[in-house]
């Protein structure tokens, strides 16, 4: 039986920085592989947007699906996602292909293909995976589950400076706006919501260092495991 843990929250909360840093910081307990579920749906997006299609077009959508194959390897350790044999993985970071995903993360049809690619590499290995509905929907009976949040306005400030960083230039407000907007379309759309699941530990990262939020999880999964 495999190991997984489920880590979930908004945009910006820092899921995928944190993840990494987890599964290297457990390795010798576990050799874990890290999933981040939202670059298969930021893959998906950016087939949709290459073909014009319209995001509000659920139909289309639908019937494109037949022509999208998504599969996932590892370089280096590192999640490579491959779009129809592309390796995409340095495409996909724009807030164009961010705001595509979400728009159409929303239908079924899209969740289901998605999901099911990722029960079946949770089955085959030992997984952190990142995403909105891993706790709830993907992987309902991991064996740690974590819901990481942090205020909008940290959120927002993070990935100002980040940008920053990278010469990008960017408006703070322009940026929470965005993360609001981003928030609420990913906790009410009617296909698995992003919500806390009931036995999921809730980590609010607005006041902790990064270490802090990794050492807290480190600490859950080996408590599970010595359990
Ligand atoms: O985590 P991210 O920003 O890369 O995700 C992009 C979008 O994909 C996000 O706004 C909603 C969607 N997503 C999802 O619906 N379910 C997941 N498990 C992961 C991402």
């Amino acid at each position: 039986m495999s190991f997984n843990v489920a880590i979930d929250g908004p945009a910006g909360a820092g899921k995928s920085t944190i993840a990494r840093a987890v599964a290297k910081s457990v390795a010798a307990l576990k050799n874990f592989i890290y999933v981040d579920t939202g670059a298969m749906y930021r893959a998906m997006a950016l087939y949709f947007l290459r073909k014009g299609i319209d995001k509000t077009d659920e139909s289309a959508i639908n019937a494109a699906l037949g022509q999208v194959e998504i599969t996932i390897r590892y370089e280096n350790g590192a999640q490579q996602v491959i779009l129809n044999g592309e390796n995409v993985s340095g495409l996909i970071r724009t807030e164009e292909v961010g705001n595509m995903a979400s728009a159409t993360s929303v239908y079924k049809k899209v969740r289901e293909k998605l999901v099911e690619l990722q029960k079946n590499l949770a089955k085959k290995a030992d997984v952190i995976m990142d995403g909105r509905d891993i706790g709830t929907c993907v992987l309902p009976d991991a064996d740690v589950k974590v819901y990481l949040t942090a205020s909008s306005a940290v959120r927002a400030k993070r990935r100002y400076n980040e940008l920053k960083e990278k010469g990008t230039a960017c408006d703070l407000d322009e940026i929470e706006k965005d993360i609001i907007d981003r928030d609420y379309r990913d906790m009410h759309r009617e296909n698995s919501p992003l919500k806390q699941a009931e036995d999921a530990v809730l980590l609010d990262s607005s006041d902790m260092t990064l270490k802090e939020v990794v050492d807290a999880i480190v600490a859950m999964i080996e408590k599970k495991q010595g359990a």
